[in-house]
């Protein structure tokens, strides 16, 4: 059965955006928007798997609502929301915590790192939260995701539950006259330079919100002058820098900063290459910082321009949820009947 093409990504309103977060993801939300129609989720349901102030939980709601929009999301023509004003999400992630297996769960390596010693302390819902992801996904039956590495894994789980709850309610799903599958398997979309930015402090760690060092990580709101810090402390090796991709293999922190600057400049890694090879990195860090500072700057002053507007950036949530709302009833309607649940 063929589908519309759809996308479907969403964002952690958890902690400050940072580069990571810029590159892997919501740069490709704004190039998405060209070729297919669009659903961009703000996650506050997944944000609550680990404790979060709630006062910071809506600061941070409307951060990234304002970082999409300062990027480049226009949220008239495609779907801003954030996700728990659509309960459909929550509804089809119950009833695939009904379909996936403990075994599938178990395996994913994201709740090992989250949880880590102090598992037996850890939410329920942070185990379960590879299931909501799926319902995130397939209660709008997107064919698309774009995403940084990390999230490949729950992506597998995704398109497992997808085609579990297809086989299981296949007589149904016929007799509702869905076909052969009511859900698509959803694809990931991890391509370009920069699917895995890693901190600036050890190219061995993935950038992450959770870095207890802010030099660790570039935030859309840092400014010009902490761009330039964070960039000019990045650690490297003694090396230039080689003229040929295959020279970077052992050197994470200079493989780093070649994809940074390569995503930033819509380049491949082979073409900054050509550009810098056998340059200091004294030479090659001043480029990425101001290349940093001019794709970044604007950004981040949008955002923190657009953030004081709590009115506007909440009508665009709301405006969005009404929008992604009735498609997910739809969803659920259909579902519904599929598990024989009796309804209106
Ligand atoms: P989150 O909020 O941790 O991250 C948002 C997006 O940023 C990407 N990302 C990175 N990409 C490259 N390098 C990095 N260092 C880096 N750090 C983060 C993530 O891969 C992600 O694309 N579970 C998801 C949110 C989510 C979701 C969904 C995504 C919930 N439901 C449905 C897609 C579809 C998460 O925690 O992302």
């Amino acid at each position: 059965m063929s589908f519309k093409e759809l996308v479907f990504s969403g964002v952690q309103p958890t902690g400050n955006l940072h580069l990571g977060n810029y590159l892997g993801a919501i740069v490709k939300f704004v190039d998405l928007q060209k070729t297919h129609d669009c659903i961009y989720c703000v996650v506050d349901l997944h944000a609550i798997t680990v404790w979060q102030d709630p006062a910071e939980l809506t600061k941070a709601t409307r951060e990234v609502t304002a970082a999409f929009i300062a990027s480049g999301i226009d949220p008239k023509k495609h779907i801003v929301f954030n996700q728990s004003q659509v309960s459909g999400h929550a509804e089809l992630a119950w009833i695939f915590n009904c379909v996936a297996r403990l075994g599938w769960l178990n395996r994913m390596t994201q709740f090992k790192e989250k949880a880590g010693k102090d598992r037996e302390n850890a939410s329920l819902g942070l185990y379960a939260y590879p299931s909501l992801m799926a319902a995130d996904i397939l209660v709008y039956r997107a064919t698309h995701v774009p995403v940084g590495e990390d999230q490949k894994q729950h992506l597998e789980l995704a398109r497992d539950i997808a085609q579990k709850f297809n086989n299981d309610f296949a007589a149904t799903i016929s007799s509702h006259g869905f076909g052969e599958a009511f859900f698509p398997q959803p694809e990931p979309l991890i391509q370009g330079p920069a699917t895995r930015v890693m901190s600036l402090r050890d190219g061995s760690k993935k950038m992450s919100k959770s870095d207890p060092s802010d030099y660790s990580r570039i935030n859309l709101t840092d400014d010009a002058d902490s761009i330039a810090q964070k960039v000019r402390k990045a650690k490297t090796d003694p090396e230039p820098l080689p003229s040929e991709e295959e020279g970077l293999k052992a050197r994470p922190e200079a493989d780093n900063l070649v994809g940074i600057f390569a995503a930033l400049a819509d380049k491949s890694r082979a073409d900054v290459l050509k550009d810098f090879g056998g340059a200091q990195f004294s030479s090659f860090k001043n480029a990425l910082v101001d290349l940093s500072v001019t794709k970044l700057g604007p950004i981040g002053s949008e955002m923190k321009r657009l953030v004081q507007d709590h009115a506007y950036i909440d009508s665009v949530l709301t405006d969005g949820a009404d929008r992604a709302r009735v498609i997910a009833d739809k969803t659920m309607n259909a579902v519904k009947d599929i598990v024989g649940f009796v309804r209106k």
